[in-house]
């Protein structure tokens, strides 16, 4: 028989009480590849068994003294339980075949006397069977063992993925961390510096935050990315940062009513805003916005007279808000946003790029009346002698022959106010003093 899909050993076992079938029977079955067996009765065959369990073949005459080969058949199931089982019988016994089947497990029954090429056959496939079997069961044992360790495998790699998971889930909690402390820290670090601008120049307190929330709200309503508004926001809070390094007494004067060369000095200031900050390479843009804060959009402005949608959106922006801030600044009262605006107005397609007027002219009313009632604080015309200390004077005092003799935003005080009255008696001035009173 051809057994090389397996490299079992095959032993066959023989039980039959007469000698000479059992010498027959071996002489018959011995070849290079099965070992064969032999007992003389049932209990005999029991003892084999329990020290040769992988006995592929069993076969047992029925008729023996003792055990029958049913009842031997039987017990031989609990011992070798895969065996493949044949049970002898005479011709005439046939009910002892059907039990040997039924009961014993038997394969097959072979009658006596054999036929040696029939009961050659039967053998072979009944060894078959048994090599079947055992490869069925170890193929079976291999599968699951590679299924056990598969599933080690996908378990442990389950725990590695949850584990780097895990971690690449920390560290990007980390990074963002980081990002938005990286974030905050450049925002304070810009509203400090603008800070140190408003520092110097105390007429422009809060100036450069009107700017940005005016420039903001034109950006978002233009539909400028979320990149350009923070540029935007970021150029508004530094558009004068370069009136730093101009001297303090051109800081207190009106652009329009300095002399050619203090305008020469003064016109320096957004160049060298973008100097300041050129080496910050994540403000380059923002350098660029700063510089030409105040070009015109027909081409009057400085430093370098760009015209129409050459120049930056961002610079036209802050260009008008900057304008609208200043001017509501020097007017002062109640009717200085109205008359701001008509100035912006009349700029238009001059100074300004007419389209962003209908998108600043609300947010510029909230924004103004918004401070207003946050000050709490009116503007009065008041009689020199109706001053009192601590009232805050919201225009330029100057005399009958136009002589400034009080700057806007000076806090009165008894000395002062004395002053006020002498040069009101001396050169009086048509108008009465204008001052902000609580309300
Ligand atoms: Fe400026
Ligand atoms: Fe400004």
């Amino acid at each position: 028989m051809n057994t090389a899909t397996t490299e079992i050993f095959i032993q066959i076992l023989i039980v039959d009480d007469e000698e000479n079938i059992l010498r027959s029977l071996k002489r018959l079955l011995t070849n290079e590849e099965f070992e064969v067996l032999t007992a003389i009765s049932g209990e005999e065959a029991l003892k084999i068994l329990s020290v040769n369990p992988d006995i592929a073949l069993i076969v047992s005459d029925q008729r023996m003294p003792g055990l029958s080969g049913v009842e031997f058949l039987e017990q031989a199931k609990s011992l070798a339980p895969d065996a493949t089982r044949i049970i002898l019988t005479g011709y005439a016994d046939v009910n002892a075949a059907i039990d040997g089947i039924n009961m014993g497990g038997a394969y097959r029954y072979i009658t006596k006397p054999w036929n040696d090429e029939e009961l050659l056959r039967i053998v072979n496939e009944a060894v078959l069977k048994f090599v079947l079997i055992k490869d069925n069961q170890r193929l079976t044992s291999i599968v699951k063992k590679q299924n056990e360790e598969l599933k080690e495998w996908n378990s442990r790699l389950e725990a590695t993925v949850q584990e780097q998971t895990l971690e690449i889930r920390k560290q990007n909690e980390e990074l963002r961390g980081l990002n938005e402390s990286l974030g905050n820290n450049f925002k304070n670090t810009i509203l400090a510096f603008s800070g140190l601008i408003e520092l110097r120049d105390e007429r422009a307190a809060s100036h450069s935050r009107n700017v940005a929330e005016l420039s903001i709200k034109i950006a978002k309503q233009l539909g400028l990315s979320g990149d350009e508004i923070q540029t935007v926001s970021a150029a508004s809070l530094l558009h004068d940062i370069g009136k730093i390094g101009i001297p303090d007494i051109l800081l207190t004067k009106d652009p329009d009513e300095m002399k050619p060369e203090e305008t020469a000095v003064y016109s320096q200031h957004p160049v060298r805003g973008q100097t300041a900050i050129d080496s910050i390479e994540a403000l380059r843009e923002v350098g660029t916005i700063i510089r030409h804060h105040h070009e015109c959009f027909n081409g009057g402005g400085f430093p370098d007279k760009l015209t129409g949608e050459s120049i930056p959106i961002g610079a036209r922006i802050i260009s008008i808000a900057d304008f609208i801030d200043r001017t509501i600044r020097k007017l002062g009262g109640d009717k200085a946003v109205e008359l701001t605006l008509k100035k912006v107005k009349e700029e238009l397609g001059k100074r300004f790029d007419g389209r962003l007027y209908p998108l600043i002219e609300t947010p510029a009313r909230d924004l103004y009346d918004r401070i207003l009632q946050q000050t709490g604080l009116i503007e009065m015309e008041l009689n020199p002698k109706d001053l009192r200390s601590g009232m805050i004077l919201s225009k330029d005092v100057i005399s009958g022959t136009g002589i400034l003799i009080l700057r806007k935003g000076m806090k009165l005080h008894e000395k002062n106010i004395d002053a006020l009255r002498r040069s009101y008696q001396l050169d009086p001035s048509a108008s009465g003093i204008f001052v902000m009173i609580e309300k």
